[in-house]
């Protein structure tokens, strides 16, 4: 028994911000972002949260799965910019979808969260803990984003990818996820301070900082390292693979990962041009944009991967 998707969804806010817009705000250029990155324009929230996104693009799934939200068992939301401490963003989620019968929690693991929200679904699942899951990946990284550093700021933008999975006989064929603890210094966002306003420090917020070379050059290393792993483990051919849905965060990147597995560009689908970098919900939403577009069919092999802060990353093998 495996881990099937049954349907996708995605959400993406109206509000468009080009490369141009951005350099009217910091020394940018068009050129300068195209080139680098691959980003044209993004999308930025102007009053959908978190929450918001999420249960759009989930009740999308939903629809799609043909299924009634009371059956779903499990709420796994992959976000790094919930709209609260507490209550976690699945709960809302929960409220706003009427899954009433699901247990609720979020994953935190950036740009990877997504990848190990879906493993996290396929472990419980497999252990026949949960027959169906709703796992999202959803982020406002543009209210965490310092918007005078030229070196982040043009790269991110908002939305929020779901799918619906269920116990099946085909689906998940193979995962990993990893993590590296010691290099976690290279992206970060401080949350509220550490400080306690009891001993006197107010909290204060803290914004994303980024070693921008440091991310390119681990995620050109390992993410063909555990896109090959779990091809290995599960014996599978890299030109068996019908799309490699790799985190969208930088065009260079995903060229030089297929340059590295020796696989054409043209088993790369990118997004990243329209949308930045969401974050969590950059897999998902390429994702449903495949699965929307009817470019993908009954048996095709997908692998999904992810990497960003923590550091983290990881890959899943999938059968559609
Ligand atoms: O989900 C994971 C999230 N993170 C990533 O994926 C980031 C991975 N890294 C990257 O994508 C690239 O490293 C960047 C796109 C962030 C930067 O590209 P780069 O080719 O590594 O540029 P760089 O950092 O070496 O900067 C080159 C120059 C610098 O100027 P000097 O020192 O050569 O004079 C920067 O100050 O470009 C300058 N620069 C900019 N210029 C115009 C940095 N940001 C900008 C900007 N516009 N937005």
């Amino acid at each position: 028994m495996t881990t099937r998707i049954i349907g996708t969804g995605s959400y993406v806010p109206e509000h468009i911000v080009t490369n141009d817009d951005l350099s009217k705000i910091v020394e940018t250029s068009d050129d300068w972002i195209r080139s680098r990155s691959g980003i044209g324009e993004r999308r930025i929230a102007t009053d959908d949260r978190t929450s918001d996104m999420a249960a759009a693009a989930a009740a999308r799934a939903i629809e799609q799965a043909g299924i009634s939200p009371e059956e779903i068992d499990l709420i796994l939301l992959a976000t790094s910019s919930p709209d609260y401490c507490f209550p976690n963003g699945a709960c809302e989620v929960q409220e706003k979808t009427g899954a009433v019968n699901a247990a609720c929690y979020d994953i935190s693991a950036a740009c990877t969260g997504f990848v190990f929200a879906l493993n996290t679904a396929h472990a419980f699942i497999r252990a026949g803990i949960y027959k169906t899951a709703l796992v999202i990946g959803a982020d406002v990284l543009s209210k965490l984003i310092d918007w005078t550093d030229r070196s982040t700021c043009v790269l991110f933008g908002d939305g929020a990818g779901a799918v619906v999975v269920r116990a099946d006989e085909t689906g998940v064929l193979g995962l990993n996820m990893h993590s590296n603890g010691q290099k976690g210094n290279v992206l970060t966002c401080g949350a509220r301070s550490n400080g306690n306003f009891l001993l006197g420090k107010k909290p204060e917020l803290g914004y994303m900082t980024m070693e921008g070379q440091e991310v390119f050059k681990f995620a050109v290393k390992k993410v063909p390292e555990c896109i090959i792993q779990v091809l290995e483990e599960t014996g599978t051919d890299k030109d068996d693979i019908d799309y490699y849905v790799i985190h969208q965060a930088n065009y260079r990147i995903i060229e030089s990962i297929a340059k590295r597995m020796k696989v054409s560009m043209d088993r790369f689908p990118a997004n990243m041009e329209h949308y930045g970098n969401t974050s969590g919900a950059s897999v998902p939403l390429l994702l449903d944009e495949l699965n929307r577009s009817g470019k993908l069919k009954r048996g095709d092999k997908i692998i999904l991967a992810g990497f960003g802060a923590g550091l983290t990353w990881g890959a899943a093998l999938i059968e559609w």
